[in-house]
């Protein structure tokens, strides 16, 4: 039986690599061409969003926060996160979804909704190329070790736990999969499979189907602490929205 200690899981790692290398040149190919990788229809949907909202009296994005590739570069590099007021820890789906209602006075988005999706491509999109940089503090520890707890947590009918796949098993074939590092520094992304764009959780959600464990919810509290957990595995990755999976 495995036993992972908290000391061994925050020794130093290897440079991280991004999912993008372990995917057939096919896939490579896709993601690398602006004008063949179909998950820019999403960041486009997004720039259209931004500028124009499908509610009448709503403020557009762009009327508070202007030039999106100005004011939104860098963002998506330091999220999940915690407002300096305190709140909840946020995603940027979250953070989205908070100027919807505190900002626009208007609903939120469901999860994998067309809007919510193009807009997080967008807002993301400003940050391609740039590295990830998840600092923990004490503003975000708890959330930090509660993702951490998940990614070591054995679960589902098949007993796995995150780090059995995408710690010690990269680079194995799964079925048709080459098995990544798991990091989510691609996304939203465009999967094949899917035959559209879908968010990190939804991916997140497909792990856990894969060990036939409980899914939680997309957008829930579980999910957001286990994605800052691997944006501080994947620090220094850099960002590559929209990526392409099979
Ligand atoms: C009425 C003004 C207003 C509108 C409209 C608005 N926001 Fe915001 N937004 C803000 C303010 C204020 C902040 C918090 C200030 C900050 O952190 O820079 C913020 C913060 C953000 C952030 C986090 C920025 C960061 O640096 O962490 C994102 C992302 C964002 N907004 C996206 C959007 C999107 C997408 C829309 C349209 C759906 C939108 N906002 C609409 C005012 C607005
Ligand atoms: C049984 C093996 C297995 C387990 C356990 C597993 N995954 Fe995965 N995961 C996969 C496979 C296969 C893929 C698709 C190929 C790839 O990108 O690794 C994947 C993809 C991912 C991706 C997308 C990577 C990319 O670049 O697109 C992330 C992120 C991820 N997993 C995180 C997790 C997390 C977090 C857990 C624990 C809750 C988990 N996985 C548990 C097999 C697994």
């Amino acid at each position: 039986m495995l036993t992972l200690s908290a000391a061994a899981a925050e020794a130093p790692r290897p440079q991280p690599k991004s999912g993008i290398e372990y995917a057939g040149s096919d896939v490579r190919a896709l993601q690398a061409d602006d004008f063949g990788n179909p998950g820019m229809l999403w960041v486009a949907r997004g720039e259209k969003l931004w500028n124009a909202p499908a509610g009448r009296s709503e403020k557009s994005c762009a009327s508070c926060h202007r030039d999106a590739p100005a004011t939104m570069k860098g963002v998506a590099t330091r999220y999940p996160r915690r407002d300096a007021g305190g709140g909840e820890l946020l995603n940027l789906e979250g953070r989205i979804n908070q100027c919807r209602v505190q900002q626009q006075g208007a609903e939120t988005w469901r999860y994998e909704s067309e809007e919510l999706l193009s807009l997080t491509a967008y807002v993301a999109h400003q940050s391609r190329g740039m590295p990830v940089n998840i600092g923990i503090n004490e503003a975000n520890r708890v959330n930090f070790e509660r993702g951490r707890d998940i990614y070591y947590r054995r679960q589902g009918q098949m007993n796995l736990a995150c780090t059995h796949c995408h710690e010690q098993n990269a680079g194995r074939k799964l079925l048709a999969d080459t098995i990544s590092e798991g990091h989510g520094n691609a996304y939203p992304v465009y999967r094949l499979e899917w035959q559209s764009a879908g968010s990190l959780h939804r991916r997140l959600r497909a792990c856990y189907f894969g060990v036939r464990a409980e899914q939680p919810a997309a957008g829930s509290a579980e999910l957001v602490d286990l994605e800052l957990y691997l944006a501080s595995r994947a620090r220094g990755l850099r960002v590559e929205t929209p990526g392409v999976r099979r």
